[in-house]
């Protein structure tokens, strides 16, 4: 279950004897040749002459302290009514990924600790050049809170949430940054599900409340299972080596009335629940414990498509989370087997660990057939191979369409969620070539290698002559560290940048 998130609290105005009111104080310092530098705009110089704060005296008493982005120094502060700590809040040179990092440390600094928190001189006369970097503070404030634990009662640690009040003629930016951080929140909570708890059925569930708790007629859901999955063998041939419930295509919507011209954006999601390999067992037999989270491509989509009703583009989107649990039994699909994919389509299947493609084939083609997309982007941790050539900074973003491939890598630094422009190598073309079916579903790693290309080429072949884009998240999808806006574990990569991308339908 998750930890407490995070509340935020906007203050218009900041009378001197308000500030008596708070825990703790947070201020933003820099320090260059000259010395320490408090912003000393609005509501932070209030702060700071009632603090009668001295930065030459700071410097002497500190003077390791370089005021780094993300560099914090804490100070007890004494007889200022409830007030019982001073947080110097580095941000280096007040970029946008600066403060981002310093909104990170603040979060890292006071998780748990149940503090109410006044926050100044981060935001304060925000111009519009700022107020993407005032997102990304408070973003980050809030995602770095992110925990998951399932504890028994007399384990637990008691942790308090924590109150960000934030002064200033923010409202627009906070709110924003709420929208973002929430939809993490989201979209972690079913990534750090264990997989004895998800399965796609409770997916299912998941996304169901999700909708309902938006209260939006705009947002709808639809799940589609057994015989209504006949036609999704790749969905079908996964997921039936699970027992019950079996696989399911999970559909939500959101087109709010009026929306029928608009563009029509369709994500397709792998939602792989639990990912063993199949009979082709996953090795070595450690790497699966981070399967858990080989649902995170639906996360992502799923909590990106639910904060569009706060949002309110002129966009309609429709989200398929392609939902199974692949798994080693009786009646699991074997190395050989021929399938038959949405729309027809065979494909013979020769490593049951290449199970991704298999069900996002069918969610592309459902798509491509069914919903007349303008844009199909699907989003998945697809390949180890993706984040052999990244690592995990980046994920590998695959699209014929070299303007839409710009648009999403601007929107991925703006939000750090970071995508880079592979080729769909045509050479490679010759992977796909299969014996006995249309199409092979992996290519001969001795001849090919690419595995994240040949990935890529495999599903361009279910999109028809939509535009087309594949995220494989693979590798940043996951954390190793516990650092920053992260925790060990699920990212919800996907979510900040589809948002961002998605509101540009202004
Ligand atoms: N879910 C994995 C990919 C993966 C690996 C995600 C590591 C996150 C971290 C995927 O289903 C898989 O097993 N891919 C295979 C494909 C291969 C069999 C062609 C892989 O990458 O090895
Ligand atoms: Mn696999
Ligand atoms: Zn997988």
């Amino acid at each position: 279950m998750r930890l407490p998130q995070p509340q935020f609290a906007l203050q218009a105005a900041l009378k001197p004897q308000d500030i008596e009111k708070f825990d703790a104080l947070a201020v933003a310092v820099q320090k260059d040749e000259d010395g320490l530098h408090f912003d000393s705009t609005g509501f932070s110089h209030a702060v700071i002459t009632r603090l009668n704060l001295d930065a030459q005296a700071i410097v002497k008493s500190w003077p390791d302290y370089a005021a780094k982005s993300g560099e914090i120094l804490e100070l007890p502060i004494d007889g200022l009514g409830k007030v019982s700590r001073l947080y110097l809040v580095g941000v280096g040179k007040s970029g946008r990924e600066e403060l981002r990092r310093a909104g990170a440390a603040l979060g890292r600094k006071v998780k748990g600790n149940g503090f109410t928190i006044l926050v100044t001189s981060f935001s304060d006369g925000a111009s519009s050049a700022l107020r993407e970097s005032v997102i990304a503070f408070v973003a980050a404030l809030s995602i770095s809170h992110y925990g998951f634990e399932i504890k028994s009662a007399g384990a637990k640690q008691k942790r308090a949430g924590n109150t960000f009040t934030v002064s200033g003629a923010i409202s627009n930016e906070v709110a924003r940054a709420q929208v973002l951080s929430d939809a993490i929140w989201n979209a972690r909570d079913l990534i750090h599900t264990p997989s004895n708890i998800k399965n796609p059925e409770w997916m299912a569930q998941q996304a169901k409340a999700l909708v309902r708790a938006a209260h939006s007629s705009s947002l709808t859901v639809s799940v589609k299972s057994g015989r209504q999955l006949a036609q999704f063998g790749g969905l079908r041939a996964v997921g039936n080596s699970a027992p019950i419930p079996g696989p399911r295509m999970i559909e939500v919507r959101y087109a709010p009335t009026g929306s029928k011209n608009w563009a029509h954006v369709v994500l397709v999601g792998k939602g792989i629940t639990f990912d063993t390999g199949g009979i082709s067992l996953k090795r070595p037999y450690d790497s699966m414990v981070a399967m858990k989270s080989d649902m995170a491509g639906s996360a992502a989509i799923l909590a990106a498509t639910c904060a569009m009703t706060k949002i309110k583009p002129k966009v309609r989107v429709t989200a398929l989370m392609m939902c199974a649990e692949n798994m080693v039994s009786g009646t699991a699909q074997r190395p050989s087997d021929v399938i038959t994919q949405y729309g027809g389509t065979t494909v013979e299947v020769i490593n049951t660990d290449a199970e991704g493609r298999l069900v996002l084939a069918d969610g592309l083609a459902y798509a491509d057939l069914e919903l007349s997309p303008d844009y199909l982007i699907d989003v998945a941790t697809l390949t180890g191979a993706a984040s052999m050539g990244l690592g995990k900074q980046y994920a590998a973003m695959y699209t014929r369409d070299s303007k839409l491939a710009q648009t999403l890598s601007d929107v991925g630094e703006r939000t750090s969620e970071r995508v880079w422009h592979m080729p769909l190598v045509d050479d490679y073309a010759p992977a796909l070539e299969s014996d006995v079916a249309d199409l092979v579903h992996t290519a001969d790693k001795v001849k090919f290698s690419a595995g994240s290309v040949t990935a890529a080429l495999f599903l361009e072949q279910f999109v028809g002559e939509r535009r087309w884009v594949h995220l494989d998240i693979a590798g940043p999808g996951r954390s190793d560290v516990d650092s920053g806006e992260y925790i060990k574990g699920g990212t919800a990569f996907g979510a900040r940048l589809l948002i961002e991308w998605l509101a540009s339908f202004a």
